[in-house]
């Protein structure tokens, strides 16, 4: 058994491994994800200014801020989504009664005539602002851009039916995603967050998140994919994201670091076929374990070595259960359409990267 003074030993000894880990393979993979997303956002944005040529309705809304690119997420080091703001949700009304899970749809106010709508043509005889006309009409803009960028011989148009793709240098692969920004409003299926009084996230910031609010995306729902009763309402619904929100509650302390450090390992170990863990798992599971360790010291520097065991732990837990729930929306399972096999591969590799950070002092070193 390891005495007080070993114990304290091997702490320094780990977050001298992770402070070296951070600073070579966390660094080196966000600057050359950095390299490929200026390289990739200069096609994209070349892209939806013809796009936005063609349709002003559909503003790019791709650019730099404080050295970072607004609505674009890195899923690997290939693949990237891109969140397109459309402009002029005003004359909708938000509704998420919980009869499809991480969904809602945007009905037109009463009294609002639907052919005075901005969005006329994409509007149901019942009244809803389908996402999926929306993406239908912005997947053939997207397609007729391919075609006439400056770039056009390094941009392709992916064949998915359902969602809007391109592939860049035959390498990599992004996602263009409609959406409408929600801020100032908080969904009534997140209404229950956070459960209960605690010291994480603390009152300021559970105010703060609310007041971010969320986006409405238009993209096929793994959430309802397979379900039997499936309405017709379905394809029209939009997906509920938090994706600002979720960042805001990782300020503080080294929570952000450690979703970095765990991004890494992700990309280097766990980026399999199928992609059941994806860098929103991560970032999910990051902030369950918040919820169990609230105190900001259990995230400082020296304890990061036993977030980081405990995260990849429950998400082991995840895998063989088939089920990871979001973080504001309990009932939606992260790991909703991702096969059984892949997800059993993945419980496999983890196991293995645990007991190799739990048994080796060194194991950083070569992960
Ligand atoms: N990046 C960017 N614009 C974005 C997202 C990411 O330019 N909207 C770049 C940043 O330089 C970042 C790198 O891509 O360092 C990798 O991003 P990500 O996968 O999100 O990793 P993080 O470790 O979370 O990045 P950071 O710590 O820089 O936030």
């Amino acid at each position: 058994m390891l005495v007080p003074s070993d114990m304290i030993g091997a702490q320094s000894k780990l977050m001298n491994q992770l402070e070296k880990y951070q600073a070579h393979q966390v660094s080196d993979r966000n600057l050359g994800i950095r390299k490929t997303i200026l390289d990739v956002c200069t096609v994209v944005q070349d892209m939806l200014k013809e796009v936005e040529a063609q349709e002003p309705r559909f503003i790019s809304s791709l650019t730099e801020l404080n050295g970072r690119y607004d609505g674009l997420r890195v899923l690997s080091p290939t693949e990237f989504e891109v969140v397109l703001y459309l402009n002029q949700m005003g004359e909708f009304n938000f509704i998420d009664d919980g009869s499809m899970p991480g969904c809602a749809v945007l009905k037109l106010s009463d009294g609002r005539k639907r052919s005075m709508s901005l969005w006329v043509e994409f509007i149901t005889a019942s009244g809803y602002l389908s996402a999926r006309k929306i993406r239908c009409r912005f997947q053939t803009l997207v397609a007729q851009a391919c075609d006439k960028s400056t770039y056009r011989d390094s941009v392709k148009m992916m064949n998915d039916a359902s969602e809007v793709k391109i592939r860049i240098r035959e390498k990599y692969v992004v996602q263009i995603t409609p959406a409408f920004k929600c801020n100032g409003v908080w969904p009534r299926s997140a209404q229950h967050w956070p459960t209960m009084p605690m010291t994480y996230p603390h009152p300021q910031l559970v105010a703060q998140v609310k007041m971010e609010g969320f986006d409405l995306l238009s993209k096929e729902s793994t959430t309802l994919q397979n379900k039997q009763s499936s309405s017709s309402m379905e394809g029209d619904a939009w997906i509920i994201s938090f994706q600002e929100a979720e960042n805001q509650l990782l300020i503080g302390a080294s929570r952000k670091k450690c979703l970095s450090i765990l991004k890494t390992i992700r990309d280097r170990h766990l980026d399999i076929q199928g992609n059941p863990v994806t860098s929103h798992v991560l970032q999910v599971l990051i902030l369950h374990e918040c919820e169990k360790h609230p105190g900001e010291e259990k995230w400082e520097d020296h304890s990061l070595g036993d977030r980081i065991t405990g995260i990849i732990l429950q998400l082991i837990s995840c895998l063989q259960c088939r089920k990871c729930p979001h973080y504001f929306l309990p009932s939606v399972d992260l790991f909703r359409g991702k096969s059984a096999s892949s997800l059993d591969t993945a419980a496999k590799l983890a196991w293995r990267l645990l007991r190799e950070l739990l048994t080796n002092t060194k194991a950083l070193e070569s992960l």
